[in-house]
């Protein structure tokens, strides 16, 4: 008979077993972790909005108007006017045809994929996508290719030897655990010449990638639009946007067809449309307020400088996320414990969510921390 038991077993005994922190205070530059506050180095929380004065006084505002609950699902009456008006920006920021807003990121994969999968249609897969990406696959009749990690030769090998299917290229555009990016513009090239379409999940990216453009910040604004051709996009809110929630933007067919066919958005409670209204504040704050991305980006590159001058050996990436692969699980856990006791808390990531003997220090950078903080976390990196 199967045990579980002996799977807990194992798990604690090759340092796999994971505890849960309970916070008791705001999700901030500083939180409170058992008694004490420590500095925050874990949180995709990118633009510092989780617990934004500004941000607080509208949802106060907007529960006071629409409640706390929805009711229902927005097929039967979930979907408000609050939910209608954030699609439609939502479409106009991200310069694709139609919007719809679901209850999570991880959702939104599992849900975009359910509508869009078939025995005919395959789906090609970076093999570092996020775990809602490959497990919504696995959870439908649609074949589910992996290709190695920004691999694009070994995607264009596969792709070419699929015949007669319908074929969606999907990768995350920034990697949840690496920090690194898709060539969007390589895989709308790869796409187009195959006949496949292309999904992007931008959770990492959306409110976070700074550029010099007007465009609101996101994976997409590196681009200019006739390099790209994307079929659906999908970005969250708790993230950068510092809520809750996330949506699946792209072209009209493929949106009405997550709303008239995707089990996990019809089946399920919709956002609060209180909530709804606070996200489509928080957008228009970040589109207002520049200088938050602005900071970011200064603080990536301050930490990068300071992480190679100490020799401090950070993988590459130009995003929030940046990672120290340390290899061994319980090395890690250590690691992360004596930060703790040091007041800074950072996120030790461990097999399976990275491959076995990638376990690696996670370091998200926000708008919020200071250089001192930066220094502070990379000097202690420095003595382990
Ligand atoms: C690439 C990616 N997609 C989706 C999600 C899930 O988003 P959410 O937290 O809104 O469910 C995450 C979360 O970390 C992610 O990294």
């Amino acid at each position: 008979m199967f045990n579980y038991s002996n799977i807990l077993t194992e798990l604690r005994k090759d340092g796999y077993y994971r505890e849960r922190m309970a916070v008791d205070s705001p999700q901030d530059r500083y939180i409170v972790i058992k008694n004490k506050k420590v500095l925050n180095f874990t949180s995709n929380d990118y633009l510092g909005l989780a617990n934004s004065d500004y941000l607080k006084e509208v949802f106060y505002k907007k529960i006071r108007k629409y409640g706390v609950g929805s009711g229902s699902s927005p097929l039967i009456s979930g979907y408000s006017t609050q939910h209608k008006e954030l699609e439609q920006e939502l479409t106009r920021l991200t310069k694709l045809d139609s919007t719809v807003v679901v209850n999570s990121g991880y959702l939104a994969n599992v849900g975009l994929i359910n509508a869009l999968s078939d025995k005919d249609v395959v789906i090609l897969q970076d093999k570092m996508n996020h775990n809602s990406i490959i497990e919504g696959t696995r959870l439908t009749t649609s074949q589910l290719v992996r290709f190695h990690h920004m691999d694009y030769s070994d995607l264009s090998e596969k792709i070419k030897n699929i015949k007669n299917k319908i074929k969606i290229i999907y990768v995350d555009a920034v990697f949840s655990m690496t920090g690194e990016s898709s060539d969007l513009k390589k895989l709308s090239s790869i796409a187009s010449e195959n006949d496949a379409l292309l999904v992007v999940d931008d959770a990492h990216g959306f409110g976070v990638i700074e550029n010099s453009s007007k465009n609101f910040p996101s994976s997409l604004s590196k681009y200019h639009k006739s390099d790209i051709d994307i079929d659906a996009y999908i970005g969250t809110f708790g993230k950068a946007v510092g809520l809750f929630g996330s949506f699946i933007s792209g072209k009209r067919d493929i949106i009405e067809l997550v709303i008239q066919k995707s089990k996990p958005y019809i089946y399920s409670t919709a956002l609060p449309a209180s909530l709804a209204g606070t996200i489509l504040e928080s957008l228009r704050y970040i589109k207002k307020n520049t200088s938050l991305n602005i900071k970011l980006s200064e603080n990536i590159k301050i930490f990068r400088e300071i992480a190679k001058k100490e020799n401090i050996n950070i993988q590459e990436s130009e995003t929030a996320i940046q990672t120290i692969i340390v290899g061994e699980p319980k090395k890690l856990k250590k690691i992360q414990d004596s930060a703790l006791e040091a007041g800074m808390y950072i996120q030790a990531i461990r097999y399976p969510t990275v491959p076995k003997n990638n376990d690696l220090i996670r370091v998200s950078l926000t708008s919020s921390h200071s250089i001192k903080d930066i220094e502070r976390l990379l000097y202690f990196l420095k003595t382990i």
